[in-house]
């Protein structure tokens, strides 16, 4: 899908190359080096006769244990809703990040190798999903999902489209994570898989093998009630706001209760801006940050011609981090549960669910809340479980907590964009939890000597 330059936009490329080379005479770098390339980029069609089409940027493992055909594949959905995966590609979990580099050439900005990129041992794929969203297309904006049975309908295309780009994707066990409002995505396409694959002959099935979850928006109702007490216990309001706060809880409870799912939105928004102003935090992603997650230099990065032309996208496209139209097609989807659907994926797969201990917005005490009230016959062996001190290179990591298929991690020293903050804890996390090593193997945490129960 690479686009086809005209003679004089490619003349006048070079001659705008020769031109910065002047400027930046011995220091000019390739802004985006082909090492830095993804290793299969485009768009994969979510309904053919529109054009509408999801894109995808593939990364395959760089060190892989396996063969490839055997080799894990991670997908990553990022969350808003509208927000695009690229920036969980170039700022969070991809093998390249985009930091600011003052003369390096005219944009300022070069590629830096992650630490502890996703894809050291399983292959990586980042989808921008749904329609509409990063460089996703979506014809016209009816077609933009509105619930996520649609959202999943068009993720089942994409991933399906993907497999059958080659042979050496066919069988690999695929693993769907996401951050965020991807705690609904997830579970959704989770969801999708488990009750189409038993009608599709084995040849077309995708080969659903676990789900993660970080710093989910998964069951809203439960978690919008948990910010007062947060907040509250971490020390940054008193008792007066903490009523305040409840009572504004208690009406997006409402809304949720009598169906008024847009004035739930609404509401939850409300509670989380009052947050915001009580505590006058720079983000409530993260309580220890002076300033916002510095995104915004991979955003530049993706909006360079240049850029774009690499990875096969339009030029006219205009990159946004976060979108409206799709931020506002699902609206009154937010406050939407999709907690049965994790129900029904702990039963039948695995599931991860992993926080940033700093996280104000869709943290520990707000994932812990709604994971008590699971139905599930494993729940209560879960909640009495150990939470071991979780270790990495001897360093306390943070914590895990696990029973049978469902494991919840508690990440220290991270915030919400998790991955950005703890690239190696966050790498061995995944790995541990894909190939079940470690504190991550089979046994039930807490059943050998070498874990230590916190206190
Ligand atoms: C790029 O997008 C523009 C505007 O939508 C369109 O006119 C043009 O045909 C597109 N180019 C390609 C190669 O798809
Ligand atoms: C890059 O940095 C130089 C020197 O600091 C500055 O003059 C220039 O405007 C910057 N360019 C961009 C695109 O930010
Ligand atoms: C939701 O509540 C708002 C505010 O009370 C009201 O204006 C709106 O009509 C309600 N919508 C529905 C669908 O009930
Ligand atoms: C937050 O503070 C701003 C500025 O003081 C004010 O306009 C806004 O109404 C406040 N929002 C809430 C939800 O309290």
């Amino acid at each position: 899908m690479a686009t086809p330059r005209s003679t004089t936009t490619t003349a006048c490329f070079f001659f705008l190359l020769c031109l910065y080379s002047s400027f930046y005479p011995s220091t000019s770098a390739p802004l985006f080096p082909k090492s830095a390339l993804p290793t299969k980029s485009g768009y994969l069609p979510v309904n053919p006769a529109t054009g509408s089409a999801i894109f995808y940027a593939f990364y395959e493992a760089q060190a892989p244990t396996s063969p490839l055909s055997k080799t894990p594949l991670l997908i990553w959905l990022q969350g808003g809703p509208g927000c695009s995966s690229m920036i969980g590609n170039l700022f969070e979990l991809g093998p390249w990040r985009v930091v600011p580099s003052h003369n390096k050439n005219a944009h300022n900005l070069s590629l830096d190798p992650n630490p502890g990129p996703w894809n050291r041992l399983f292959g990586l794929l980042f989808l921008d999903n749904p329609i509409g969203t990063g460089f996703s297309i979506a014809a016209t904006p009816q077609e933009i999902p509105r619930d996520q049975h649609s959202v999943a309908k068009h993720l089942f295309a994409a991933i399906t489209g993907f497999t059958s780009l080659d042979p050496l994707f066919k069988d690999r066990p695929i693993y769907i994570t996401g951050e965020s409002y991807a705690g609904k995505y997830v579970p959704a396409i989770g969801y999708y898989i488990l009750n189409k694959n038993p009608k599709l002959p084995v040849s077309q099935r995708v080969n659903l093998a676990g789900v993660a979850i970080g710093d989910g928006l998964t069951d809203p109702v439960t978690q919008v009630a948990t910010h007062a007490d947060s907040v509250y216990y971490s020390g940054l309001i008193n008792e007066r706001q903490k009523r305040e706060l409840e009572e504004a809880q208690r009406e997006a409870v409402e809304f949720v209760k009598i169906g008024n799912w847009s004035e739930a939105t609404n509401a939850r928004n409300k509670v989380l801006r009052m947050v915001e102003n009580m505590t006058g935090l720079a983000t409530l992603y993260d309580f220890t940050k002076k300033k916002p997650y510095q995104t915004s230099f991979a955003t530049r990065f993706l909006n360079i011609p240049e850029v774009k032309r690499a990875l096969g996208v339009n030029e006219s496209m205009v990159f946004e981090e976060c979108g409206d139209v799709v931020g506002e097609a699902l609206h009154s989807d937010v406050m939407k549960s999709v907690k049965y659907m994790v129900e029904l994926l702990v039963k039948k797969s695995k599931v991860l669910l992993y926080q940033g201990l700093y996280d104000l917005r869709d943290g520990v005490v707000s994932t812990e809340a709604w994971v008590k009230t699971m139905k599930w016959e494993g729940i209560e062996k879960f909640m009495t479980a150990d939470r071991v001190i979780w270790e990495v290179n001897g360093e306390v990591a943070g914590y895990l907590q696990k029973w049978g298929s469902l494991t919840n991690v508690v990440v220290s020293g991270a915030g919400h964009l998790l991955p950005a903050d703890q690239p190696l804890n966050s790498q061995a996390m995944i790995e541990d939890w894909v190939l079940e090593k470690g504190q991550f193997g089979r046994k039930q945490a807490g059943s050998s000597s070498k874990f230590r129960a916190t206190l």
